[in-house]
C-alpha cells in the first residue's frame, strides 16, 4: 500500500479507472480528474473553499425546473457552452456555413406559421424593422423551402414567456423560404436583455461585477433536409453590450445594423436587415448543441 501525496492521489484515481469499458468515457474522466487535480493544487484550494463550490453545484442543481436549466446557464457564463459549440461547429462539415450562436433557454418548439412578409409581433408594439435575405449552400446556390424559425424579447427585453401567460406565443414565428432560399419578415425591435440573475448563477455573475447583459438580438434556426441545423442569432451593432455580452455569443460576422436605404428591401419605409444564411452539408450525422433542448436534462421524478 501506498500513502498517496499531493501529486501520487491524481495517477491512482486515473490508474483506478482504467478499468472503463468505454474508451471515451475514459478519456474523458481522465482528463477532467487531471484537471481538476491540477486546478486544485494550482489554487491551493481548502476544504472549506470547495465546500462552497458543492454548496453552489448544489444550488444550480436545485434550481433547475422542466422550463430552466441553471446548469447550462452556468456553463454559458463561464463560455464553455461557446467553446464546445465552436468546436462541433469546425469538425464534420464540408466548408463554412454562416457562424453559429447560442440556442439559449426561450426557444419554443411549434411557433406560430407565418407567411413571407407577415410579422412576429402578434401582441407587442415598437418599432418595426424588417429582416429579409436568402438560404443558399456553401457553394452560394439557392435552398428552396429552407424552414427559418425566428424568437427575440419585444421592445421591453422580454421574451413571450416572461411578459405573457405562457399559453401566449408573440415576438416568434416559423417561415417557410421561397423557390430561391428567400425570406422576408416585419418585427418590432427587440432589446439587450438580463439573464436570469434570481439563481445561484446570478449570485455569481453579481459577485463577479459583471452585469448579465446579452446585447439585442434575434434568434434563427434554419432547417432543411441534408443539411446542418443552422442555430445562430444577429446582434445589433449599436447595442451597449454588444463587445461585453454575458454569454459569449456574438461574433463579428453575426453583427448587423438596421438601414433605410437597402436597394432591394422588400417593404420600403421600414428600416431593414439583409441577412444571407450559408448552411453546410451534414457530413458526420453529429447532432445536438448545447442547450438544445433544456427539458431532456431535468431526471424525472
Ligand atoms: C438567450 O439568448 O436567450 C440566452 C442565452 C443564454 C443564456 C440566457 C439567455
Ligand atoms: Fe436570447
Amino acid at each position: 500500500m501506498k500513502d498517496l501525496d499531493v501529486n501520487d492521489i491524481t495517477e491512482a484515481v486515473i490508474e483506478q479507472m482504467a478499468t472503463t469499458p468505454d474508451p471515451r468515457l475514459r478519456e474523458i474522466m481522465e482528463a477532467a480528474v487531471r484537471h481538476l487535480h491540477a486546478f486544485a493544487r494550482e489554487v491551493k484550494l481548502t476544504p472549506d473553499e470547495w465546500l462552497k463550490g458543492i454548496a453552489f453545484l448544489t444550488a444550480v442543481g436545485q434550481a433547475c425546473t422542466p422550463y430552466r436549466q441553471e446548469f447550462i446557464l452556468f456553463s454559458d457564463t463561464i463560455g464553455l457552452s461557446r467553446l464546445v459549440n465552436v468546436m462541433h461547429d469546425a469538425q464534420g462539415r464540408e466548408a463554412a456555413g454562416t457562424e453559429t450562436s447560442l440556442l439559449g433557454p426561450f426557444f419554443r418548439e411549434k411557433a406560430p406559421e407565418i407567411a413571407l412578409g407577415g410579422t412576429l409581433a402578434h401582441v407587442s408594439k415598437g418599432p418595426e424593422i424588417v429582416l429579409y435575405g436568402q438560404v443558399t449552400n456553401a457553394e452560394g446556390k439557392p435552398v428552396p423551402g429552407a424552414e427559418v424559425d425566428v424568437w427575440q424579447t419585444n421592445a421591453e427585453g422580454l421574451y413571450d414567456l416572461q411578459a405573457n401567460d405562457p399559453s401566449v406565443m408573440d415576438m416568434r414565428g416559423r417561415l417557410r423560404c421561397d423557390a430561391e432560399g428567400r425570406f422576408h419578415f416585419r418585427t418590432v425591435r427587440p432589446i439587450g436583455y438580463s439573464i436570469p440573475m434570481d439563481g445561484p448563477v446570478g449570485e455569481l455573475v453579481r459577485k463577479q461585477n459583471r452585469h448579465g447583459f446579452r446585447p439585442a438580438h434575434i434568434h434563427i434556426l434554419i432547417a432543411a433536409p441534408g443539411y446542418r441545423e443552422l442555430v445562430t442569432a444577429l446582434y445589433f451593432a449599436d447595442d451597449e453590450h454588444v463587445d461585453s455580452d454575458t454569454v459569449f455569443g456574438v461574433s463579428k460576422s453575426l453583427v448587423v445594423s438596421p438601414s433605410s436605404d437597402l436597394p432591394d428591401a422588400p417593404v420600403p419605409g421600414i428600416p431593414s436587415i439583409r441577412y444571407d444564411f450559408t448552411l453546410s452539408r451534414e457530413t458526420d450525422g453529429a447532432g445536438g448543441r448545447v442547450g438544445s433542448d433544456p427539458s431532456k436534462l431535468v431526471p424525472a421524478g
